[in-house]
């Protein structure tokens, strides 16, 4: 009988870690099985039992269950932990539940690695400070950049971020306005107002011809973000499908001990 894995969240019709995975799996020739669970919040801990019982070995965890799995697990990890959320989990043979975070690693090795963006001794922005923000940071301090700042459309959540962090590296907290008179290197959007199809008041000053610009959020046409900083004159924008792939690579490390090529996917990106 080939391993299930699978990925909750709700809705999950969209996900794309299905794909992902079976790619990986037969690349690698793992026997196993990777299917999309459709979990409605309040459903969350029954279902979630109900699949360690069947004997799921591994899930992937997507919105909204990211936060709300952290205290249905056994155990996590010190990424999981500074994230606050879990988007990996594991089940051992009695069923025993730990919690991983790949996104920070994922966007790390989409930047460092595919797109040969450097980190250490850059100036960083990243816009907006909700959980996507909270899950990267640690992973972007880690190649210590010159600076990193968060800016936010509410300072408070920007400035508790920033102080959370403090013991991690160089890092502050920016306002919208302030924004104006500041030069980066390398500016991450980890705001959802691409969901709906906005772009928040970011000064289009903060655009220079070698600033790299990369949202998290992905889609198969630009997003709201990426059309922004390419018609201020960004000339290096990418989405986050580099990162999606990656933390996915990763999550399939954690389960089968195997390291998968990412370079097949990522040839066929948009
Ligand atoms: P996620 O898990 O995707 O990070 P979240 O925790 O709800 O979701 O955070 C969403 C982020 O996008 C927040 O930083 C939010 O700003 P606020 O803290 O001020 O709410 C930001 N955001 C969402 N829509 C926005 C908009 N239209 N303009 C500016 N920022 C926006």
């Amino acid at each position: 009988m080939p391993d299930r894995y699978g990925v909750i969240g709700h809705p999950i019709a969209h996900s794309k870690s299905p794909v992902i995975h079976q790619q990986f799996a037969k690349q690698t020739h793992q026997s196993m099985t990777y299917e999309a669970f459709d979990i409605r919040p309040a459903d969350l801990a029954s279902q979630l039992n109900t699949l360690v019982d069947d004997g799921v070995k591994g899930l992937n965890v997507t919105v909204p269950h990211k936060n709300a799995v952290v205290d249905l697990i056994d155990e996590w990890t010190d990424r999981a932990r500074q994230a606050g959320a879990v988007n990996t989990i594991s089940i051992d043979d009695n069923g025993r539940m730990s919690g991983d975070n790949t996104d920070g690693v994922g966007l790390q090795r989409d930047l460092t690695e595919n797109l040969t963006v450097q980190l250490a001794g850059r100036r960083i922005l990243i816009l907006g400070a909700g959980g996507a923000t909270q899950g990267i940071v640690p992973a972007l301090l880690e190649r210590e950049p010159e600076q990193l700042c968060i800016a936010n459309r509410t300072p408070e959540k920007a400035i508790a971020l920033a102080k959370q962090f403090k013991d991690l590296g160089d890092i502050n907290a920016i306002g919208f306005t302030a924004l104006n008179d500041q030069t980066f290197d390398l500016i991450i959007n980890a705001t959802s107002a691409g969901l709906a199809g906005e772009v928040p008041p970011f000064p289009p000053s903060l655009i220079h011809k070698h600033v790299v610009c990369y949202d998290l959020s992905y889609s198969m046409s630009d997003t709201p973000f990426c059309l922004w900083a390419k018609n201020n004159g960004g000339e290096q924008v990418y989405q986050g499908w580099g990162m999606l792939i990656e933390q996915a690579a990763e999550s399939f490390f954690i389960w089968r001990d195997v390291q998968p090529e990412t370079e097949p996917l990522r040839a066929m990106l948009p």
